[in-house]
């Protein structure tokens, strides 16, 4: 197999740039991680631990398997709205073995606002439900919430409904769901231990109802205290809505690491079938592989020959359609089929991804896609070249294409060109970035510009006067909206995408990605819409 050698010089003031502006880059997300990982801060966590509780990042680290790596998601959800969400949205989702099995973990983080759920935390833990049950791995929630944010209940209500129809639906499948609750779980919340498969209660401190003693007040008149209405032990011995009652949270957690041991669970794809020695390159020079210029084209072979297998990689067409570059490689020794932008997409480029996904169907192997991509071509000869029939099987192919796809951002993504390769809305299992990452349906200057002559054109029109000084503020503060709007941070805050990761980290981030895909069967498709010839 060909061997990818880098030409990357890393003694050029062009790398070094690069590589300041990516170490900048990472700072506030480090500053990000640290808010996250104190939770609620120094108050609530210490009342949390006077209680006698474990945080739930420590409930997560028990759970999991001693030393084992945890692939944490939308660890930055809601950092978009700092002035209604908590960076990380109250809740810690991510994959992790248990028992030597590959579980979707979800755990409620109480000491932020009692643990209850804000928008943004319903939406990932709505997206954590969809990847547990698109990659078919069994479901733990450590739970302990308050519920619904409850003066925020407009923007919860309706969608945050969904999570227990998932619950079901995952069990139908024959995906194993797994509460063990630690504490509150009240109201629309107790049908998380409510719809799941097995559930432990923690004796003493969990405490599961439909309404709460001051509710049951109002809506009947009873009087009734907390351990009465929805304790462990009633849960247990009355109600049976208890399996098991743990006399601590240590011995719940023992007791779901059983249960999943005892499921059995067998992943259904194929195992690593290929070595999956390190790249001949190191990780640590990702770091200058993404242009701080967004309009600056880099060599996206030098990532590719970071992250895969030995640096191995056989490419498809390499004198064809030179902008993207496709071809195959492994990693973590899981053959992958690569789709990389090296530019902007045209005709050609789109014509061989096309067939490149089919070959990768015909196959049964999983896609990695490498975004860094301003659009498609436009402009007369690209229209009367037939660019959107091209573009459309480009997005034909990967709309119907049933192999998992992972979606790798470095740099930009923009336009159509998200959409051909393969961007969220068309439903890769996973999607990453790096924080040099910008997304938007066009660049900032470019969507500024575009207003100002669509507006300038409408006056002259109308017959008003278009007064320039007005033009130009106007311009700077759309620009400026659509960068806010465009940036990695942004984007994650608003769950467009699985995490922003640290480059150094992407082959470590692919290959635990690519291991959990294989939990359900890898099978790829023939069944395409009509390709417009
Ligand atoms: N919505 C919004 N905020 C909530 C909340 C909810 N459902 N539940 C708790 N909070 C907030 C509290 O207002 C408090 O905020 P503050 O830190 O700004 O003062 C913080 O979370 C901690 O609440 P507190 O009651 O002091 O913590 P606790 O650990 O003693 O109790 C609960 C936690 C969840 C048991 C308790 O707050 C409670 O019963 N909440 C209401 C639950 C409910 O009825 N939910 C209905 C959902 S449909």
């Amino acid at each position: 197999m060909a061997v990818l050698r880098s030409r990357l010089d890393t003694a050029s003031a062009e790398y070094a740039a690069d590589r300041e502006a990516m170490l900048g880059a990472l700072e506030p997300l480090a500053a990000l991680a640290a808010t996250v990982h104190a939770a609620g801060g120094e108050r609530p966590v210490a009342r949390h631990r006077q209680r006698g509780k474990l945080l739930a990042r420590e409930r997560v680290d028990l759970l999991l398997d001693e030393d084992a790596p945890f692939l944490e998601l939308s660890a930055f959800a809601g950092a978009h709205d700092p002035e209604t969400e908590q960076p990380g949205a109250r809740v810690i989702t991510g994959i992790g073995p248990v028992s030597g099995v590959e579980c979707m973990v979800v755990a409620n983080e109480a000491t932020v606002k009692g643990g209850s759920v804000s928008p943004a935390g319903v939406a990932k833990q709505l997206r954590a439900l969809e990847i547990a049950e698109r990659n078919r791995l069994p479901v733990v929630s450590l739970v302990e919430s308050g519920g619904a944010d409850l003066p925020r209940q407009a923007d919860i209500f309706v969608p945050g409904g969904r999570t227990f129809r998932d619950l079901s639906r995952l069990s139908a499948q024959g995906i194993p769901t797994i509460a063990l609750v630690f504490g509150s779980s009240t109201a629309g919340g107790a049908y998380v231990p409510g719809m799941s498969e097995h559930t432990v209660f923690v004796a003493g401190a969990a405490s599961v109802y439909l309404g709460g003693p001051p509710l049951v007040k109002m809506a009947t008149g009873e009087d009734t205290d907390d351990e009465t209405l929805g304790g462990a032990d009633m849960h247990a011995r009355v109600s049976g809505l208890a399996d098991h009652l743990a006399v601590d949270e240590r011995d719940a957690i023992r007791i779901g690491r059983q249960i999943v041991a005892d499921l059995g669970w067998r992943k259904a794809g194929p195992p690593p079938a290929l070595p999956a020695d390190e790249p001949r390159y190191p990780a640590e020079e990702l770091l200058g592989c993404a242009a701080a210029d967004p309009k600056r084209a880099v060599e996206v072979r030098e990532v590719l020959a970071r992250v895969l297998d030995g640096s191995r990689f056989d490419e498809f067409k390499p004198l064809y359609g030179t902008t993207l570059v496709t071809g195959w490689g492994s990693i973590g020794g899981r053959p992958v089929g690569v789709l990389a932008n090296n530019g902007i997409l045209f005709s050609e480029e789109s014509n061989k991804g096309a067939h490149f996904i089919q070959l990768a169907n015909a196959r049964d192997t999983p896609l990695l896609f490498v975004q860094n991509i301003t659009g498609f071509m436009v402009g007369t000869a690209a229209e009367r070249g037939g660019i959107i029939k091209d573009g459309a099987k480009l997005i034909n192919a990967v709309s119907n294409s049933s192999v998992p796809h992972l979606t790798l951002m470095v740099g930009a993504s923009y336009g159509a060109g998200n959409y051909g390769m393969s961007g969220r809305a068309y439903d890769p299992r996973f999607v990453f970035t790096w924080p040099s990452h910008r997304i938007a349906v066009m660049g900032g200057p470019q969507l500024a510009g575009v207003m100002s002559i669509v507006q300038r054109g409408a006056a002259q029109r109308a017959g008003r006067p278009y007064d320039d000084a007005t033009d130009a503020q106007v311009r700077a503060m759309t620009e400026a909206m659509i960068d806010a709007q465009s940036g990695a941070l942004y984007a994650t805050g608003r769950g467009w995408d699985d995490g922003v990761i640290d480059p150094r980290h992407t082959r470590t981030v692919l290959a635990l990605a690519l291991s959990a895909v294989h939990s359900a069967p890898v099978r790829g498709t023939t069944s395409y819409a009509p390709f417009r010839m």
